[in-house]
């Protein structure tokens, strides 16, 4: 038979045929292109609607100056900072160009074409891309009835393949919060050689009520991720990190491109860490207004539960017309489709002035369901 010898686009076609790459929030600059209207809303990225804290934006001002010279490849004087802000060795941190690289280099280092990867059905989907990315299998565990992970299937999942288990405390998408003594009880429960990531992307909205999960790192297997783009507001410069062992540390920052934080985005991330006071202020603003609009979603019967991230969930039949007719009116949400949950709509928590005009808009859309 006449064979034709692949060419390296064939093979990279069948190489990647499985992997799906991460659709983020629609940006506020497609939808004004795509609609031609002049202004919009974006709630659809959980980021800081209140912006970057003053003195993060004077530090990343500054170090423009700089920016002709390659960054502190180890990030330094951040690490530093950090260890001393989790009173832990600066060997145990793992610094990323956003949480997401943190995940990515820790699957991609504990766990390789034999394993197996653990996470939540609904739960951060970059666990599940990260897993194929590494050749690795995943293992999407439902979540329980209250939408939370189902902590007890999850550790039954778990067999002699198990290299990761992903758990995200608050979760994305659905809001839930698993108590520290839960995941203390999973931690004790699980073999040693399995590396449990604890995805705290949302732990300053839950900072006041749940103690800190930095004291569960004497487990070996442990590392916690925390990011910036979140309540420290500095999600376009990409800073998040792992705290863990220190070998184990050492083993996933090998993986770790030798630059992979700018240096503008180290600037801003140091001098945020100093505005704890500008960051606290703003977490209560936040969850003001995550009331605010959970009240109004459970008056019009749209509330599908309580949310402990800075985003609220909306359960509609007509989830995704109200999606489409919210863009026609310049307002951005995220569709869950992707989570198997298409009538429900992820609404970003915003100003207290954005979530009026999408309460108001939300009004108009269902009249016209
Ligand atoms: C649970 C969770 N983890 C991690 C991330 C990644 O955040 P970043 O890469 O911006 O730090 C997100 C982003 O939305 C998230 O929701």
């Amino acid at each position: 038979m006449n064979q034709k010898t692949p060419t390296w686009l064939d093979r990279a076609v069948i190489q990647t045929a499985s992997l799906h790459p991460y659709v983020p929030g629609k940006s506020l600059e497609q939808l004004l292109r795509e609609t031609g209207l002049s202004k919009a809303i974006k709630l659809a990225s959980n980021e800081n609607p209140y912006g970057s804290p003053p003195a993060a934006i004077i530090a990343m001002q500054q170090a423009c100056a700089t920016t002709h010279r390659y960054p502190d490849g180890d990030s330094t004087a951040l690490k530093k900072a950090l260890a001393k802000q989790h009173d832990v060795d600066p060997a145990r941190i793992l610094l990323g160009n956003g949480s997401n690289e943190v995940l990515e280099l820790l699957i991609r280092c504990f766990a390789d074409h034999k394993a197996q990867v653990i996470y939540s059905r609904r739960s951060f989907i970059v666990y599940a891309l990260a897993t194929l990315a590494a050749g690795a299998h995943g293992v999407a565990v439902e979540d329980d009835a209250d939408w939370g992970h189902d902590l007890v299937a999850m550790l039954a999942a778990v067999s002699q393949y198990t290299r990761v288990v992903c758990i995200a405390n608050p979760n994305n998408p659905t809001g839930t919060l698993l108590a520290n003594a839960s995941i203390q009880g999973f931690l004790d429960a699980l073999p040693r050689d399995v590396v449990v990531i604890v995805d705290e992307a949302y732990h300053e909205y839950v900072a006041e009520t749940h103690a800190n999960s930095i004291a569960y790192l004497y487990h070996p297997g442990l590392v916690i991720t925390r990011t910036f783009s979140k309540a420290y507001g500095l999600a376009g410069c990409r800073i998040g990190y792992g705290i863990g062992d220190a070998e184990l540390i050492a083993c996933a920052n090998r993986f770790r491109e030798p630059f992979n934080l700018n240096s503008i985005g180290q600037a801003g991330a140091l001098a945020a860490l100093g505005e704890q006071l500008w960051v606290k202020t703003h977490v209560v603003k936040l969850l003001f207004e995550r009331d605010v609009l959970e009240k109004a979603l459970q008056e019009r019967g749209l509330l599908l539960a309580h949310s402990d991230g800075n985003f609220v969930l909306l359960r509609h039949a007509n989830a995704m017309r109200i999606h489409a007719l919210m863009e026609q009116q310049g307002i951005i949400l995220r569709p869950l489709v992707s989570y198997s949950m298409p009538d429900v709509l992820r609404v970003s928590v915003g100003t207290s002035a954005e979530n009026h005009a999408f309460l108001r808009k939300l009004d108009q859309v269902l009249t016209q369901l």
